[in-house]
């Protein structure tokens, strides 16, 4: 695994602590995989979030991410999980977009969780992101895409205001974290170009800063279903929330399950 910078590490752990408030993602996941069985594939898995405890649900999973530091968190999630669930997880650092594990064809189910094909900010990419996925599944296996639907108002914030996000404890370092976002959209390419400022010091000590860059290309669910049957997929459900409760005017979410034929 590549050695990821002193701001990568931090960034992935105060990517851990803006999670702190359980997004309520994990059991729409576990339901999946008992529906589907495994073995599972998540694309940008981050820090294990999720693979980690579906791995300790008695899944195997192959956890995909391309930052060196976020897989670090992964793995201590892991061996944190105990010997059993660690046997089954395997985290692979790799650029999803080139993704051609040698396990492609055999996966009962792969999901691209929480935004993350957001940070694929093309269309193109984005396309890319479901044909991977429909690579890697067995046939009759599950797909599932979760993304964020943000009203009109939500939008209209996205003007480049810098908005506090936070000010937490963050229990693993001692250090207390303000967090300042900033967020600009463009209508025309439907990217949010989104600046994150942490500032963290312990008790007694200068504050540190770190910064973080991010553009988000937006997606309706109309786009991702057009998306997963570009792929090959057939689309069973979107769900407008993680009960899977079908979208409706207001949900704030898009959640696809898709089979590959
Ligand atoms: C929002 S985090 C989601 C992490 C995890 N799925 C969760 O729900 O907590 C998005 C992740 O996508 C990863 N990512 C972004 N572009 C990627 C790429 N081209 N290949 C692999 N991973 C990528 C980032 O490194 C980051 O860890």
């Amino acid at each position: 695994m590549t050695e990821p910078s002193a701001a990568a590490r931090a960034l992935a752990r105060l990517y851990d602590l803006d999670l702190r408030d359980d997004p309520g993602d994990l059991d729409l996941y576990l339901a999946l995989a008992a529906r589907s069985g495994g073995p599972i594939l998540e694309l940008a898995a981050g820090t294990g979030r999720l693979a980690v405890p579906l791995a300790a649900g008695g899944h195997a999973v192959t956890a995909v991410d391309n930052d060196p530091a976020m897989l670090a968190r992964a793995a201590t999630r892991r061996h944190a999980a105990g010997r059993a669930a660690a046997d089954r997880l395997e985290l692979v650092e790799a650029d999803l977009l080139d993704l051609a594990l040698p396990s492609a064809g055999t996966f009962q189910l792969g999901f691209v969780a929480l935004n993350s094909l957001f940070l694929l900010a093309t269309r193109s990419r984005q396309r890319r992101v479901l044909e991977v996925l429909a690579a890697h599944l067995a046939s009759g296996g599950l797909a599932a895409v979760d993304i964020w639907l943000p009203d009109p108002d939500d939008l209209a914030r996205f003007d480049g205001r810098m908005i506090l996000e936070y000010a937490r404890h963050d229990p693993e370092t001692d250090h207390d974290v303000t967090k300042i976002a900033a967020a600009r959209h463009d209508a025309a390419t439907a990217v949010v170009e989104l600046t994150s400022v942490y500032e963290e010091a312990g008790p007694g000590e200068s504050p540190v800063r770190w910064i973080r860059r991010d553009a988000l290309r937006l997606v309706g669910a109309d786009e991702l279903v057009a998306m997963a049957e570009d792929a090959g997929l057939r689309v069973e459900q979107i769900g407008g929330d993680y009960g899977l409760e079908p979208i409706g005017p207001g949900s704030d979410r898009a959640i696809l399950v898709a089979r590959k034929p």
